[in-house]
């Protein structure tokens, strides 16, 4: 479909042709050199330890899981609204997610509250995901994690270039599982990062993202070692050269980036509260920076979301919704939900609605959108 402003867009330039050309002419495409230099870019901007550039972040999550070792019986507590990625990479290990709700209408990250009540002898492990960008209380949840010996895994996947307390998400837990999806503020089409400040679970990770060998295909050629043990079960979740050529151009543009997504929240912020007073604008308050990754309205009680999104589609305008609650798709029917009550994930859910959001939006098209946010309201009641 042709719309006249998308939901979001990628913005590659000279700069991303150029590097993946140099790849190619390069003559070494899999995991190499530029992979190495994009992890040191990305440890140097978050300030992570480690780095380990992967294929995507459903593998950095599935990483993070296997490190702790889970198995069937284990349990691991996961918000519900989220992408469905952050409850399989519990699932493939065996172990069960067991959903949290999210703490409130204008907060739309995992409540802790919710947490306490998901938790039983059989928990594992916490995974907190930093919804568009905006941090979950970290200081309280890991003060209580760590009061209940839980290691809290960051699904960052929003949240590249965010910060609470000046220090990155992705950064405060036991992990931080980054997305490099097409849609997200750095993308490489697929590709993905996981960060962790422990030695030894950067050990771990090295060995889990290709198949527990001891030496890669790159230091043999590079003639720093002749052969390899395998030293653990892994998994072939390399990311390529061509990927990481693309991250790395993309790294350099992503704080002017985020600042323009920055700019266009707070004019939407600005322009919603003038025209379209009913509507909930989430995370008005929220203490840390966010990276914006995509703009979430709450609709009101009243409103019909399907004829709302439907007005938005006549005027040309793209919208999506983030997320179905994990819990209640077929797959996951069966499994159980957890004793929290996911009251407000699925009230937020079915009121949920998210508008365009990219830095290429012009000011016009945000004004563009809050009009016809008005009129779909108008329509929607
Ligand atoms: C919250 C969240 N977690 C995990 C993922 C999975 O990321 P990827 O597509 O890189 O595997 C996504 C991607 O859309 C996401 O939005």
């Amino acid at each position: 479909m042709n719309w006249l402003v998308p939901l979001s867009d990628i913005q590659f330039g000279p700069e991303e042709k150029g590097a993946v050309q140099a790849v190619l002419e390069s003559g070494w495409l899999t995991m190499g050199e530029v992979t190495h230099q994009f992890e040191q870019e990305f440890m140097a901007y978050t300030g992570a330890k480690h780095a380990f550039a992967v294929s995507n972040a459903t593998v950095a999550l599935h990483m993070a899981c296997a490190a702790l070792d889970l198995k069937p019986g284990d349990e691991v507590i996961v918000p519900s609204l989220t992408f469905v990625a952050t409850a399989n990479a519990v699932r493939y290990t065996g172990a069960t997610p067991v959903f949290a709700d999210i703490t409130s209408e204008s907060d739309l990250t995992i409540s802790l509250d919710s947490i306490k009540k998901a938790f039983t002898p059989r928990s594992r492990a916490i995974i907190v995901m930093h919804y568009a960008g905006y941090a979950c209380d970290m200081p309280a949840i890991l003060a209580w994690a760590k009061e209940n010996n839980l290691p809290v895994i960051e699904d960052a996947a929003h949240a590249v270039g965010s910060y609470l307390d000046n220090r990155h998400l992705g950064t405060w837990g036991m992990a931080g599982c980054f997305s490099f999806f097409s849609n997200k503020n750095l993308s490489t089409g697929e590709g993905g990062m996981i960060v962790t400040e422990d030695d030894a679970l950067a050990e771990k990770f090295s060995l889990l993202r290709s198949h527990g060998m001891t030496s890669l295909t790159w230091d043999r050629h590079e003639g720093h070692a002749w052969s390899y043990d395998v030293a653990a079960l892994g998994y072939n979740y390399r990311i390529d050269e061509i990927h990481s050529a693309i991250g790395r151009e993309q790294l350099r543009k992503l704080n002017a980036n985020n600042t323009r997504r920055r700019e266009i929240t707070a004019l939407y912020r600005e322009m919603l509260a003038q025209h379209c007073p009913d509507l909930g604008v989430p995370f008005a308050h929220h203490p840390g920076v966010s990276a914006h990754h995509i703009m979430p309205v709450i609709l009101p009680n009243s409103a019909n979301r399907l004829q709302f999104m439907e007005t938005m589609k006549t005027h040309g305008i793209q919208t999506s919704i983030h997320y179905p609650p994990i819990h209640t798709f077929t797959d996951f029917r069966s499994q159980p939900v957890g004793p929290a009550s996911l009251e407000v994930t699925e009230d937020i859910a079915r009121r949920e609605v998210t508008l365009p959001l990219y830095p290429l939006m012009t000011d016009a098209q945000v004004e563009l959108v809050v009009n016809a946010v008005a009129d779909a309201l108008v329509k929607a009641r």
